[in-house]
């Protein structure tokens, strides 16, 4: 209607991120690089999953000391606090407190087949605890609380958001609808890093063998080095195949980097070898990462600002948090 000057709500979105250890380029192309883009289109909630980190036994120190830089390097990437609520899970009470509730609303079967927990219990055998088992749960509620309409993630993380569907399905056919149901959202870059040593298998930070993974704090020498002895397939042409893990992941990373599609891709490299390649590969990352370490640089000189960056964040995020929270405990029957 031509009267009508308010502009519809925009979508939301809601995403975190582990808090431990420092992020890979992995996490960065695969997550990261989108939920910035998702800033200016979306109303962003973006967290570090402080709360999922204490899963697996933390050192005290080390966990502090890492949520701090994991936060800086959030705001380096480029997730600005005035354009999104960049909060710590820890810091917003409702999430233990509904993820308790959603707890009584998952089955154990559910929670038996995710795979995350099938690997983090192989992993970890000696503390297969009880958070580790109902962490889905949690991460339910982080999403449910704030009625995110879309919840950009790695592919790792989709069978975790379909089971918060299920929840909030379930939750609004017993009661009445209160939950949106939430979607997942995958990147543009879309396909998975693989390790730089081992190509069939996912880059990680928890890896023994680190020379398969770049941080986002790697030197440039070190960014060099590993691109260098990255390995490759037989055959020694770029182009991507089947039989190629090798080579189908530098060039996606090459193409998650600088946005060129296959095709130009494989134009640029015609005639050249493996060895020009894992060198452009490796500049290519040095350079997008050049501006993001700065900036990483600059705000861990500046610890008073980031402090106070999550502490203006936190309110803002529990404001939403706690309207939805109410809301189901009334629905469920409690006095509150
Ligand atoms: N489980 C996610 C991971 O391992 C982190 C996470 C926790 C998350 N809560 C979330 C992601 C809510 C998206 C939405 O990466």
């Amino acid at each position: 209607m031509e009267n009508n000057t308010e502009a519809p709500r925009k979508k939301r979105v809601l995403s975190m991120s582990q808090s431990t250890g420092m992020f890979t380029l992995g996490n960065y192309l695969g997550a990261l690089k989108n939920h910035v883009a998702l800033q200016d289109e979306y109303e962003c909630f973006y967290a570090l999953a402080d709360l999922h980190a204490i899963t697996v036994r933390q050192d005290p120190a080390e966990f502090r000391k890492n949520t701090r830089n994991v936060y800086a390097m959030l705001m380096a990437v480029g997730l600005d606090p005035e354009k999104c609520v960049l909060f710590i899970q820890s810091m917003v009470p409702e999430h233990a407190q509904l993820a308790w509730i959603l707890n009584c609303y998952t089955q154990f079967g559910e929670l038996s087949r995710m795979t995350q927990f099938k690997d983090k219990s192989a992993r970890h055998a000696d503390n297969i605890n009880a958070g580790l088992f109902t962490y889905p749960c949690l991460m339910a509620a982080d999403i449910l609380l704030y009625n995110a309409d879309y919840v950009p993630v790695g592919h790792d993380q989709k069978q975790h958001v379909e089971l918060a569907r299920d929840i909030a399905e379930r939750f609004n056919n017993l009661y009445s609808p209160t939950f949106t149901v939430p979607e997942v959202m995958f990147g543009k870059a879309g396909a998975r890093v693989m390790s730089l040593q081992d190509p069939t298998k996912k880059m990680s930070k928890s890896d023994e063998n680190m020379s398969g993974t770049i941080l986002l704090t790697d030197t440039p020498e070190e960014i060099m080095k590993k691109f260098k002895r990255a390995k490759t397939d037989s055959g020694s042409e770029i182009r991507r195949g089947e039989d190629k893990p090798g080579i189908n992941n530098l060039i996606d990373i090459y193409s998650g980097v600088t946005g060129k599609s296959y095709e130009e891709i494989e134009r640029e490299f015609e005639g050249k070898g493996y060895g020009d390649f894992k060198t452009a590969v490796g500049e290519a990352v040095v350079a997008e990462l050049r501006p993001v370490q700065e900036k990483y640089a600059q705000l861990q000189k500046d610890k008073a600002y980031l402090e106070n960056c999550w502490h203006e964040a936190a309110p803002k995020a529990e404001a939403v948090a706690r309207r939805t929270l109410q809301k189901v405990m009334r629905k469920v029957g409690y006095l509150a």
